[in-house]
């Protein structure tokens, strides 16, 4: 009984194998396209010819419905590009979906109902849908030799993702326009609130809408990107351009490397966020979002308002504007926006006044030229009365192009690499202030000569004794002929290499307490007593003399109690040396790292030297009469002296800035990994942020007595600032400290610490604070701003495959300064 029971039950399961592969024997000879008389039911799926993409029914997340779509075939995580019948679905798995009436896709329901079809205006005799490798479903006369002719594509008709190979905006010609609009919710792909459009009335924009309302703008195409995105501009993953011409305005964007998946969609709350799939343990990365910050709101400050997220309150007038209503602006009301502190007389003859940084103001409305140069654009804004604005089109090569604005100016904000804008005053404006300035600029002048008079005659005063005292002492100038610190004359007094030679003990081995930037560094002893540390420069390495000249020319002027001071140097044929003062308590790193010196490190101490870095930092970035940027901050350049005070060392890699710039982009990325911040390593911008994210990192580093490089964990593959974030999410900080005195007493001080370093590492340079406010916050006990995620928080960020790396510099603990050259 038994027996002839399970042989029924073979026999039966035998017979349901071989109808299932029948079925599958039909379905293979599908491949990538759907002739008129194929169906596909529920259950089956047609894959693009690269088996980049396939078509099918699904269930988007709890829900039980059932959709015609696209998804990604080569990635575990079901992600779908595109749905046919998002506002109809099937309830039941007996939907089919097939080619009907000469040409129309249909989805039909179990009892043949057609709920959902294309609807194109040719019909052919000869119909072919297929699914192409990019993501877009085609039909076309399978008759037609032009293969590119299509009556109908899904790149015509998106849901919410842009695709590589769309163009996002309008035909004038059919008078069509291809906008992207959200699902409902997760569960849900019915059209939602939001849609992305590339707006053509004025110079084109995306924008995105919440109905009609405009939520967000990029702000106008400047030719290299968008006006209010600097952070999408370069990038290694795709190019993108906006196409004008009398048929089009589209915005369209392709992948550089066709192995990499990327994606751009609008969410369910009008989030655009640009995906890239990295692997299967980290799935989908996120890398560019907007909004970004409360700035990007729409017109968030009003008109004539300028936004900036460092300061607080956000919102200010531009310069010469007053608020129109400056009791609600108190309150932070800010919906009424500016009014001109003059109003215009265009009668009595207007100027511009030129505002730089800015991101553009809405051009919808705007008029441009291409032809016309930034001269003829001003000079055409000024004949006509209604002009209140005019900045140029294209910014690459200096600037071309015209772009007219007439009527008031909304929603500006300031963002890094931002542009310039001229905008229309009353002339008065400008002559009243004029004549201030010209009577402050005789007054500096006169003040000026005369401060000179009195430095000269110190100056040789000084040198006369200098000359007298060091006897042999001779002065020497070191010129850069490197931009990395303009060409700037160094006066230094000079050390002669025997005194040296005999400090150092001859350089003997027993002396050198480190490898530098550029070579070796040893203890010496100067007649008098003095203890010093010789930096030599190695004579092997052609990069060593340009950071060993940088450092000479960056940190000879500089004093501050928080840097590393600069005694002398020597250059003595192929020797050149640089003498700095001892520091008794060596690097940082040293103590940090080794459990046993690192438990004598109680919190105040640490606190302590958080707080004298972040003073150093704030003073090179700010207070100097030189805005540097240091580039290579890390435990191992930080020395302490005998009474644990920090000091900054090491500026071979550091770079000067005028007084206005407030940083720079580079071919030739140096730093070290486990400090340099994302926009740095990928892109190669840095910025005094890029230096704050370092100094973020350090502050992790210090509370927790752990390296961000090389840190493991057994429950995760987070780096330290990952950890640090995780932990702090969940509100369990305090599991970040290493075991040292004094933490009990400073519980709020160290959680508040830890909160500023993670507010330091955040993702985005704009949203980390400066350092004057670091100082700030960690002087005062004001509420914090939560953190937002950190840059580079798993160890695989940090290392692009497609950077080659060159280590030129060495330091004691393996930690080494790299440079990448990359095709960025
Ligand atoms: C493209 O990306 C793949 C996967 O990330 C990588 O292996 C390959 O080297 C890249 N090709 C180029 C030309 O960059
Ligand atoms: C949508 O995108 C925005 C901006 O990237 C993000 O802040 C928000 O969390 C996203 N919303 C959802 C539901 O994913
Ligand atoms: C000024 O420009 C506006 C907007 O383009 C236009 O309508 C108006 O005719 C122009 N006025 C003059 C005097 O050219």
């Amino acid at each position: 009984m038994n027996i002839r029971w399970s042989k029924c039950y073979m026999s039966f399961h035998f017979i349901a194998t071989t109808i299932s592969l029948l079925f599958v024997a039909r379905l293979l000879q599908a491949t990538d396209i759907l002739t008129p008389s194929q169906v596909l039911r529920d259950g089956d799926t047609i894959i693009s010819s690269g088996g980049d993409v396939a078509l099918g029914f699904f269930s988007p997340g709890k829900s039980n419905n059932r959709y015609v779509g696209i998804w990604y075939n080569k990635i575990k995580v079901q992600t779908v590009i595109w749905v046919a019948n998002r506002e109809t679905p099937l309830t039941n798995t007996s939907g089919m979906f097939k080619l009907i009436e000469r040409g129309f896709l249909a989805v039909i329901d179990g009892s043949n109902r057609v709920v959902w079809s294309t609807n194109s205006s040719e019909t052919v005799q000869n119909p072919v849908a297929q699914l192409l490798d990019t993501g877009n479903l085609v039909v076309k006369d399978a008759n037609d030799p032009n293969p590119e002719n299509f009556l109908w594509q899904s790149f015509e008709h998106p849901t919410d993702h842009f695709l590589a190979g769309m163009k996002l905006g309008w035909n004038f010609i059919t008078r069509r326009e291809v906008y992207l609009s959200s699902w409902k919710s997760y569960d849900d792909p019915s059209t939602g609130d939001y849609t992305i459009h590339c707006d053509p009335s004025g110079y084109p924009q995306l924008t995105i809408k919440k109905g009609d309302a405009l939520q967000l703008r990029t702000g106008p195409w400047n030719g290299v990107g968008f006006s209010g995105v600097p952070n999408g501009r370069k990038n290694t993953i795709y190019s993108f351009e906006v196409v004008m011409n009398e048929n089009e305005t589209y915005y369209h964007y392709e992948l550089l490397n066709h192995s990499v998946i990327s994606r751009y969609t609008l969410n369910e709350s009008g989030g655009g966020q640009r995906w890239t799939w990295v692997d299967d343990t980290q799935g989908w990365v996120i890398y560019l979002t907007s909004p970004i910050d409360s700035c990007d709101t729409y017109g968030f400050c009003g008109v004539h308002g300028s936004c900036d997220i460092v300061n607080s309150p956000l919102c200010g007038c531009l310069d010469r504007f007053m608020p129109e209503d400056p009791i609600g602006w108190q309150r932070t009301d800010w919906s009424k926006g500016c009014v001109r502190r003059t109003p215009l007389n265009c009668s009595k003859g207007d100027v511009f006044l030129k505002y730089s940084g800015l991101k553009l103001p809405d051009t919808r409305g705007s008029r441009f030229n291409v032809s016309m140069n930034l001269e003829e654009c001003g000079a055409f804004c000024l004949k006509n009365c209604s002009c209140t604005a005019y900045a140029s089109l294209d910014i690459r090569n200096g600037g071309s192009g015209c772009l007219l604005w007439f009527g008031e100016l909304v929603d500006i904000r300031v963002v890094s690499q931002g542009e310039d804008i001229y905008i229309r005053m009353a002339s008065s404006e400008i002559n009243s202030k004029g004549m201030k300035h010209k009577l402050i600029l005789i007054l500096a002048l006169i003040g000026g000569m005369i401060l000179l008079g009195l430095c000269l005659m110190l100056y040789f005063k000084k040198r006369k004794k200098t000359n007298q005292l060091a006897g042999r002492a001779r002065s020497l100038s070191l010129t850069n002929k490197k931009d990395e610190c303009h060409d700037r004359e160094v006066e230094l007094p000079l050390f002669d290499l025997n005194s040296l030679t005999e400090a150092t003990d001859n350089f003997s081995l027993r002396n050198k307490i480190g490898e530098g930037g550029f070579g070796p560094v040893y203890k010496g002893l100067l007649e008098g007593g003095k203890e010093i540390a010789v930096k030599c420069l190695s004579q092997t390495s052609l990069q060593g003399v340009d950071e060993f000249k940088n450092e000479v020319s960056c940190i000879a002027k500089l004093q501050h109690r928080n840097l590393v001071r600069l005694l002398g140097c020597c250059s003595h044929g192929e020797e050149n040396m640089l003498v700095y003062e001892y520091m008794t308590n060596k690097s940082l790193d040293l103590i940090l790292f080794d459990p046993l010196k690192s438990s004598l490190l109680d919190w105040p101490k640490r606190f302590h030297i958080i707080n004298g870095i972040a003073r150093g930092l704030m003073y090179l970035h700010q207070d100097s009469y030189l805005r540097i940027i240091h580039r290579d901050l890390k435990a191992s350049n930080i020395l302490l002296d005998s009474d644990m005070n920090p000091k900054i060392s090491d500026f071979g890699l550091a770079r000067i800035f005028g007084g206005n710039e407030t940083g720079a982009n580079t071919n030739r990325v140096v730093g070290t990994y486990g400090y340099m911040s994302p926009e740095y390593t990928i892109e190669g911008i840095f910025s005094v942020k890029s230096d704050v994210f370092s100094f973020g990192v350090l502050v992790l580093e210090i509370i927790s007595g752990k390296k961000n490089r090389g840190f493991l964990h057994r429950d995760h593959q987070l780096n330290l600032l990952g950890h640090a974030w995780m932990l702090y999410k969940e509100g369990r900080s305090l599991e970040l400290m290493g075991s040292y005195p004094g933490i009990s007493l400073c519980l709020s001080k160290i959680l508040r610490s830890i909160q500023i370093g993670l507010l330091c590492v955040q993702q985005y340079p704009e949203d980390r604070p400066s350092m004057s406010s670091v100082v700030l916050m960690l002087g005062n006990e004001g509420v914090l701003p939560e953190a937002k995620q950190p840059g580079f928080f798993t160890e695989r960020d940090a290392l692009k495959p497609d950077t080659s790396v060159s280590s030129n510099v060495a330091s004691s603990t393996n930690e080494v300064s790299i440079t990448l050259l990359g095709p960025r």
